[in-house]
């Protein structure tokens, strides 16, 4: 089959390896039909390298229809329409059964200290082979992969395996007041589907930030009161605190991470660690001064005091200090995570009707075949094009 595998620092191409087979009784085959690009795909592009191997196939955001089964896979036939969730979780362990299904104990890189192993995501999470690919085997066929119904297009059901947990868990995380205020730093595409479900849920003042002209417009066509901090620069705190009662925000989202813009410091070291033979890089990608953390450092002066700081963006590191003397005195509450799938499913699939209030058919911006994989992972870093979220669709030809 072909399959998008990584080489290198911003070099993945598009190779031919072997078809995935059934291991394990309770396996499927999903034959992709629909594969997202993502954000924290970007951090195996540019930093990530000393945790892959060459080959390694990514992806982490597939669906498509199950073209094999094991025999003891009762859940679903070969035919089913199937979403895959970026988390590999059985779904019967003490932490799935707690919803906390990217903490699931049969899949936890337990000699890696790391939770559960996620679909295409480095030996730190499991190194399992990903789906941005023709097909995907999926284990735990009875309760991982969501079935869907048949009719209704790919776009309606793809970001189920990842952009639209995240996107809810972050603003549930955030827990903003009904007409409170909640302000979302990045509009990538999870910033962007998070200010949806966050005004879907009736919160009053949503404040987007960021710093790509097309990202803020897709956000302010959709009632997002926008700041560009290119004209914003240090007068973001005035203009948050003048639409919150001069308080802050009751709740601040983080959906950047670790490739923050603002942190010349660290992205020189993210470069230099690029560079080092792995042996020697892996632990100073765990360890040493290379986190990014311009965007939490905004993200805890916009927030009132008593908020909650909610992260979605992936960090890495210990060495950046943390402020903790402010994090303190402001009384701030922070939560994190990689989201849970399963957990918001049940919320999330009513919502992806016939009205779509969430606008996830239009979401995608843009289309393409597998074989484009190398183009389009240049054009979503340099966000170049209007790419705010691709979707490959291995059915189309190049
Ligand atoms: N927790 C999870 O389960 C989970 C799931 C998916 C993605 N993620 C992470 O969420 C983050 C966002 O993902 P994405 O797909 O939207 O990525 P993205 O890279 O497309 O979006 C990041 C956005 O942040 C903006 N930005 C950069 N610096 C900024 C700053 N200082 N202030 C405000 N905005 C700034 C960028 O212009 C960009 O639009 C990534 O770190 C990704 O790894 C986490
Ligand atoms: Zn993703
Ligand atoms: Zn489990």
């Amino acid at each position: 089959m072909r399959a998008v595998t990584w080489h290198g620092r911003r070099d993945v191409r598009v190779d031919t390896v072997p078809d995935p087979v059934i291991a394990d009784p309770e396996d499927v085959i999903v034959q992709i039909t629909s594969t997202g690009l993502c954000g924290s795909d970007l951090h195996l592009y540019e930093v990530m390298g000393p945790f892959l191997s060459e080959g390694d196939i990514l992806g982490h955001e597939p669906m498509g229809v199950v073209a094999a089964k094991g025999a003891a896979v009762t859940a679903l036939d070969t035919g089913d329409r199937v979403v895959v969730p970026f988390n590999v979780s059985c779904g019967t362990c003490w932490m799935c059964e707690q919803g906390l299904h990217s903490q699931c104990e049969t899949t936890q890189n337990r000699e890696q200290g790391m939770g559960a192993s996620l679909f295409g995501y480095t030996a730190l999470y499991g190194q399992v082979p990903g789906g941005q690919a023709e097909f995907l085997r999926v284990p735990f066929g009875n309760r991982l992969p969501i079935k869907v119904p048949a009719g209704p297009p790919d776009d309606r059901f793809v970001f189920l395996s990842d952009v639209l947990p995240t996107a809810w868990q972050v603003v549930e995380y955030a827990d903003p007041p009904r007409g409170g205020s909640l302000v979302v730093l990045g509009l990538g595409p999870i910033g962007d589907m998070a200010c949806r479900v966050a005004r879907h849920r009736g919160i009053e003042t949503v404040i987007g930030i960021d710093l790509v002209p097309e990202r803020l417009t897709r956000a302010a066509q959709r009632g997002v009161t926008t700041i560009d901090l290119r004209d914003s620069g240090k007068d973001t705190v005035d203009a948050v605190r003048a639409m919150t009662h001069g308080r802050g925000a009751d709740a601040v989202v983080d959906a950047v991470g670790m490739e923050a813009h603002g942190a010349p410091f660290g992205k020189v070291a993210q470069r230099l660690v690029g560079f080092l033979p792995d042996a020697l890089a892996a632990p100073l990608m765990r360890t040493a001064g290379v986190d990014r953390l311009a965007a939490f450092q905004l993200a805890l002066a916009l927030v009132r005091r008593g908020g909650t700081i909610s992260l979605s963006g992936v960090y890495g590191g210990m060495a950046d200090p943390i402020p903790m003397l402010q994090l303190f005195d402001k009384q701030v509450q922070l939560r994190m995570g990689q989201a849970n799938v399963h957990r918001w499913v049940p919320d999330i699939l009513p919502l992806l009707t016939d009205d779509d209030p969430l606008g996830t058919e239009g979401f995608a911006t843009h289309r393409v075949p597998l074989e484009d994989a190398p183009d389009a992972y240049a054009m979503f870093q340099e966000k170049r094009d209007g790419a705010v979220k691709v979707v490959f669709d291995p059915a189309m030809n190049g």
